[in-house]
């Protein structure tokens, strides 16, 4: 997306089909993620993870027909670092043509005591082994350490090591739980890109529990982290993933601070944000960047003002480039003249006198104050009036 190919490539990893997928009012059938699967091809996403196969029939369906059907993106397919779990991963990638299995084993303290009930050592030995098998079917692997941020940092550095030792060439560090902060993350990425050199890309997955998933894997992105897990809309286990459109669109916007370039085709990012709502449940709340329904719509009177006198005065990204069809002015409460007499010469009143369009203004204040905004009809309503009005004075 940047001109500059001699910046650096981060990878996007769209997890919408998976981790997105995985959270309350988001389950999709499998010709729903082929539907969106076909978006994200159009969006440019380096790497499309399709569902988690051995969790069910359906994610096993949706990862081997998306990998069928989309043969020009790779595919990854999640495993748990079990024996069953990678072959159920590699049986639905069988015919994919660029596949990749990820497999993960939660590292952190809190989670081997209480949840897997093992050892590091026991833990250590899960991993390198499911990434060793998981090698035996594709070229290409990933591990996970989930918790990573919980994770005690010599401990993280060892298993890392290790299962590039065995063949990963992807090594992501998720903040599972959504605890890290950009300084501390930023920090433990470094020391894991350091520590791995140019034997495995480095990836980065953010939760946005305390809504810092998007800074915290930019954060990490400046430490030396090459890849971004991310979804469409932020969607999400909780409080959501790193929000795709938001994570691109800072390093479009950015470069600079972030002088890197990614492959995706940023006008596909509001029909891609349309196309997952009208399949999940509920689409992103009003005022969420870049995809919201006022992400760039413009209430305040003067804000309206100098918009229309120059839209850089309060547009940082052209709506068009991310496929929004174009900025918005609402007419509400807080809207001033120029808003109105814009909206009035839209409707096709163009020669209203400077007296009409006083009463249209007079009457819009004043039922302003008890409405939310107001559509072309109710605009075109005082207009008329004005207009019968000031004939009446003329008669
Ligand atoms: O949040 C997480 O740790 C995950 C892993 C499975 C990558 O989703
Ligand atoms: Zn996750």
């Amino acid at each position: 997306m940047s001109d500059n190919q001699n910046q650096p490539r981060v990878y996007i990893f769209d997890t919408t089909l998976r981790d997105g997928e995985q959270s309350p009012g988001c389950s999709m059938t499998v010709p729903e993620k082929l539907r969106m699967a076909a978006k994200l091809v159009d969006l440019g996403v380096d790497i499309m993870e399709a569902g988690f196969p051995i969790a069910s029939e359906g994610d096993f369906e949706a990862v081997q027909k998306v990998s069928e059907q989309f043969p020009m993106v790779r595919v990854a397919a999640l495993s748990r670092a079990t024996k069953g779990d990678v072959e159920r991963a590699a049986a639905a990638l069988d015919k994919a043509k660029a596949p990749r299995i990820h497999t993960f084993i939660a590292t952190s303290d809190i989670h081997l005591e209480f949840k897997l009930k093992k050892s590091r050592q026991q833990v250590l030995e899960d991993a390198i082994r499911a990434v060793e098998l998981a090698r035996k079917y594709v070229d290409d692997v990933e591990f996970s350490a989930e918790d990573a941020t919980r994770t005690d940092i010599e401990y993280l550095e060892q298993i890392s090591q290790a299962v590039v030792a065995a063949g990963a060439r992807t090594v992501n560090l998720p903040d599972t739980v959504g605890f890290s902060v950009p300084e501390d993350y930023s920090e433990r990425i470094a020391r894991i890109a350091r520590l791995l050199g140019d034997s495995a890309i480095v990836s980065v997955h953010c939760h946005d529990d305390l809504g810092l998933a998007v800074a915290n894997s930019l954060a990490a992105v400046k430490a030396g982290a090459r890849q971004i897990e991310c979804t469409m809309n932020g969607i999400g286990e909780r409080a959501g993933n790193c929000s795709l459109e938001e994570v691109v669109m800072v390093m479009k916007t950015r470069q600079d601070y972030y002088p890197y370039q990614t492959q995706i085709v940023s006008k596909e990012l509001y029909p891609a944000s349309q196309m997952l709502s009208s399949i999940i449940t509920f689409g992103p709340q009003p005022n969420k960047a870049i995809v919201g329904a006022n992400a760039f719509a413009h209430e305040a009177g003067i804000h309206q003002d100098g918009y229309l006198k120059n839209k850089s005065t309060y547009e940082i990204i052209d709506p068009q480039s991310v496929g929004v069809p174009a900025g918005k002015l609402i007419l509400g409460k807080h809207s001033g003249r120029h808003a109105l007499k814009e909206r009035v010469k839209e409707l096709g009143f163009e020669e209203l006198t400077k007296e009409q369009l006083d009463m249209v203004y007079k009457c819009f204040t004043n039922a302003a104050d008890n409405k939310k905004g107001f559509t072309n009809e109710e605009i075109t309503e005082f207009i008329e009036t004005a207009l019968e009005k000031t004939a009446e004075k003329v008669s």
